[in-house]
């Protein structure tokens, strides 16, 4: 494989400790081998996850002290939501801090018992807030996704037959909403095509249900689109992106993985009575819809880091 250098200097780093192989033994032994309850200090190389991980840019850290710390009204929420307007295409922007609760903001709303939610392969946190509202959390992701030995382009596609079938089966009244997730975390961080989403939407169409992203990895998802998918190799990612997002609803996203942020996350929607209940339960469980559980500077981060991660060098 033909790997590109970084397209970044690090001028910060953070001293790694070392540690010896019998203190690791202990270490695992007193965590009972579960490895979220080692400490972290003690970990040389942290493979645990992609959430939140990521170090900031130059600017993302000077954009933490231009935090408008307003308690309504700040500029850095004004900022951030021209962006994600800019990028996403939705009307209504409400920011959350982490993925988890904008997940929990849309479900708590729109889900009832009984309802049923399809999707490629729901995050875990995303089909226990589903199921949390007594719904139910459908995987119909191709069958390919679950043979490690198969190779696609891809292997994160929703199958839409059984989308289909699904919907007859259950009924449209009972699905609110369907979604796709991209790229699609829980079969392997693979992608989705854009072939595949806009045969979902021409599906949803006939039953006139919307549809969400969620839009953890959605640059990353974009930039395969351009790499694999004919017709995409001149496009820039910003625009394919404008695409994706055009064939849907609305979002959710985790800012921890694709906005490169340690904390944040946001739901953006077109729809008015969904995005004013949203808010009110917004307000009841987050925070004031211009800061919704994060402060001015990491909304600030958040706005800079999203225009940054469409950077193809990085991306590449
Ligand atoms: C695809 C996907 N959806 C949702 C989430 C939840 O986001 P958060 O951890 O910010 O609550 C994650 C987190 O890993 C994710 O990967």
């Amino acid at each position: 494989m033909n790997f590109p250098f970084e397209p970044f200097r690090i001028k910060v780093v953070e001293p790694v400790k070392r540690t010896t192989r019998e203190e690791r033994d202990r270490l695992l032994r007193e965590a009972g081998y579960n490895l979220f309850h080692v400490p972290a200090e003690s970990v040389a190389i942290d493979l645990l996850t992609d959430s939140g991980t990521s170090a900031m840019s130059d600017s993302q850290w000077a954009g933490m002290m231009l935090g408008d710390e307003s308690y309504a009204g700040s500029k850095n929420y004004h900022h951030f939501e021209t962006v994600v307007r800019g990028l996403f295409g939705y009307r209504y922007v409400i920011p959350t801090h982490q993925g988890r609760a904008a997940e929990h903001v849309l479900f708590s709303t729109v889900l009832k018992p009984g309802m049923c939610v399809p999707n490629n392969i729901h995050f875990d946190t995303t089909r226990a807030n589903v199921e949390h509202q007594e719904a139910e959390a459908k995987d119909l992701v191709i069958k390919e996704a679950y043979d490690p030995h198969c190779e696609l382009p891809f292997k994160g596609n929703m199958d839409v037959a059984r989308l289909e079938e699904t919907i007859k089966r259950v009924g449209p009244s009972r699905i609110p909403f369907v979604m796709i997730t991209i790229t699609n975390n829980s079969a392997g961080g693979q992608p989705v095509s854009m072939a595949n989403i806009r045969a979902t939407r021409q599906v949803l169409n006939r039953y006139g249900i919307p549809l969400f992203f969620d839009a953890c990895r959605f640059a990353e998802n974009c930039f395969f689109i351009r790499e694999r998918e004919p017709g995409y190799a001149d496009r820039p990612v910003r625009d394919v992106a404008r695409e994706l997002f055009r064939l849907g609803d609305g979002c959710l996203m985790s800012a921890k993985k694709d906005g490169l942020v340690n904390i944040g996350g946001f739901l953006a929607l077109n729809d008015e009575r969904w995005a004013q209940a949203v808010t009110d339960m917004l307000i009841l469980v987050e925070g004031f819809p211009t800061y919704g559980g994060l402060a001015g500077r990491d909304l600030e981060a958040m706005a800079r880091g999203l225009e940054e991660v469409l950077d193809e060098e990085y991306l590449r």
